[in-house]
């Protein structure tokens, strides 16, 4: 008798989730799971909520008075709902890159450090050397470093290109040393060679983190991710590894999109 495999390490896990925009629905008991130390795509039509589960993972959407939420989501085994959740301490393990880039109008350095610096601890001394090498090490880490080397107390903001925007808006999450990379649609505002080189870069994190990421773009869900989570209006019709998603997908509904039939 060979032992029962060992599961394979849960970065999110999502129950019985549901979600209403006012009295619209835009989730209906969505269940899935994200596994540790791999990409995961999630790919489906323009609203049908990739967006919204993101937003969820990262408690962005509690801002808006209008949502309300039923369901469990554990990030590394910690329900992220329950009442004595810090929502800095939320933020440390789970890091989010949004569309488009969103430098600050600070210096390169400064916004490499800008997490780093919120999430310390009051009592906690960073001297300037051990923050020049954090920077280093980050922008190393999103292949920006001789790039920008030379130019690091000028604003980013201006003179770099949206692919160097985005790398760097990267960067800027790893001095936190977050577990979890959300991703909402990170290529879209780049032009095709801008999102082979972010595509390489995400690839080359996987391991490191667990990333969650929202893709339009069907070839980029099958050379980036090593699962795939489909969606249509709210629900989860499919998940499962990404290259028998795409070749033999199990639902009628998974077969239509990626042939093409909508949107
Ligand atoms: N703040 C909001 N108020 C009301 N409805 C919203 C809000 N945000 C999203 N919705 C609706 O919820 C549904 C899911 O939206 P969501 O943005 O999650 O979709 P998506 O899959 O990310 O779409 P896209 O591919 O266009 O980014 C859509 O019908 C959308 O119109
Ligand atoms: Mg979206």
């Amino acid at each position: 008798m060979h032992p029962p495999p060992s599961p394979v390490p849960i970065a999110i896990h999502i129950q019985h989730l549901n979600l209403w925009y006012g009295t619209f629905q835009a989730l209906f008991d969505i269940n899935l799971q994200v596994k540790q130390g791999i990409i995961t795509s999630m790919i489906g039509p323009s609203g049908c909520g990739k967006s919204t589960i993101l937003r969820c993972v990262d408690r962005i959407n509690e801002r808006s008075g209008t949502v309300r939420r039923e369901g469990r989501i554990e990030v590394l085994g910690h329900d992220i709902y329950a009442p004595e959740v810090e929502l800095a301490q939320l933020r440390k393990r789970v890091g989010m890159v949004f569309q488009r880039p969103n430098p600050l109008p600070l210096s390169i350095f400064d916004n490499v450090l800008f997490g780093h610096r919120i999430h310390r601890q009051p009592d906690e001394r960073v001297s300037r050397q051990e923050e020049a090498e954090l920077a280093e090490m980050a922008l190393q880490k999103v292949l920006l470093w001789d790039k920008v080397k030379d130019r690091l107390q000028q604003k980013a903001t201006v003179g770099l290109s949206l692919e160097e925007q985005q790398k760097l808006c990267i960067a800027r999450l790893l001095p936190v040393k977050p577990a979890i990379l959300l991703m909402d649609e990170p290529c879209s505002a780049l032009d095709p060679q801008g999102t082979l080189a972010v595509e390489e870069l995400i690839w080359e994190l996987r391991g490191d983190y667990s990333i969650l990421m929202v893709t339009h773009n069907m070839a980029q869900a099958r050379r980036a991710s090593e699962e795939c989570i489909f969606l249509l209006m709210g629900r989860v019709i499919e998940q499962g590894p990404t290259d028998r998603l795409f070749l033999t997908p199990s639902q009628p509904e998974t077969a239509n999109y990626i042939e093409g039939r909508y949107g």
